[in-house]
């Protein structure tokens, strides 16, 4: 029943609160994101020492874009330079690039070095990363009716067979560990649209902590949080206890 993991074995993020760290600081919201990208690399580097084979990061929601033009285009830039510049050192320590999400509404240039960057890394094992970009869990779900859909509509698919698993199939992070810990920093308690289906019984963790301030300490709070949560899946405490 693998009641008591201690060590998680896919965490995913919702890295928030970059605008108000910034803000505080009298600086613009893309300051903070700038400061953010410090923390992925923490981050990353964390899941390495720890041998935590998969870490899903959310960079960009699917309702993201209704921020400010400027806002988004300095999000833009900064996934730009962020590929050219980190793609090297995550390959080199063995990182596998995924990125999960609808690309298509990227420019070009940045699609093309999402691709690129997932080609380049796709033999290596070291970590698995999945980022998060123009995702939603809505239309994770809703693309995997679809896709589903069209195989019954060719006849490749018996709709009256089809049950969770193969469901599950056809949904973004279908080849990783379920998420076993999900972590959202800056202090808001809710969803946002991330993974919906795939946190289905995922552990929770809230920090106010904002995202540019998580380090390996604060990331150990949750690790530690973590070990002492009991993973009943519907059962009682005392069955998981007695399975070990
Ligand atoms: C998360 O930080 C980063 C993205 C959504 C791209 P925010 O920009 O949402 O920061 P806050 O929540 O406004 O502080
Ligand atoms: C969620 O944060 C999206 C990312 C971190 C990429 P938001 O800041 O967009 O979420 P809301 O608007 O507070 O729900
Ligand atoms: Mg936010």
């Amino acid at each position: 029943m693998d009641a008591t993991p201690r060590i998680p074995r896919h965490i995913a993020i919702v890295m928030d609160g970059n605008g108000r760290w910034a803000q505080r600081r009298h600086r613009p919201r893309s300051f903070g994101h700038r400061q953010g990208q410090k923390a992925v690399r923490a981050a990353v580097e964390f899941c390495r020492r720890r041998s935590i084979p998969s870490l899903t990061l959310f960079a960009f929601s699917s309702e993201n874009w209704k921020r400010p033009d400027e806002e988004v285009g300095a999000l833009m830039q900064l996934f730009l330079r962020a590929l050219d510049r980190e793609v090297d050192e995550l390959h080199a320590h063995g990182v596998r690039i995924a990125f999960v999400g609808d690309l298509r509404p990227f420019a070009p240039e940045l699609v093309s070095r999402m691709h690129a960057a997932m080609a380049r890394t796709s033999g290596n094992s070291a970590l698995r990363l999945n980022i998060a970009m123009n995702y939603g869990g809505r239309w994770d779900i809703t693309q995997a009716a679809v896709a589903i859909a069209q195989a019954a509509a060719r006849g490749e698919l018996d709709p009256a067979t089809l049950d969770e698993a193969g469901f599950a199939r056809h949904l973004c992070l279908a080849d990783q560990p379920p998420v076993d810990l999900f972590i959202r920093t800056g202090g808001e308690t809710r969803i946002s649209n991330f993974l919906l289906w795939q946190i289905a019984y995922a552990e929770l963790y809230f920090t106010d902590t904002l995202w540019p301030d998580i380090d390996a300490n604060a990331l150990d709070a949750a690790l530690a949080d973590y070990a002492g949560r009991e993973r009943r899946y519907g059962a009682t405490s005392a069955q998981v206890r007695a399975v070990g």
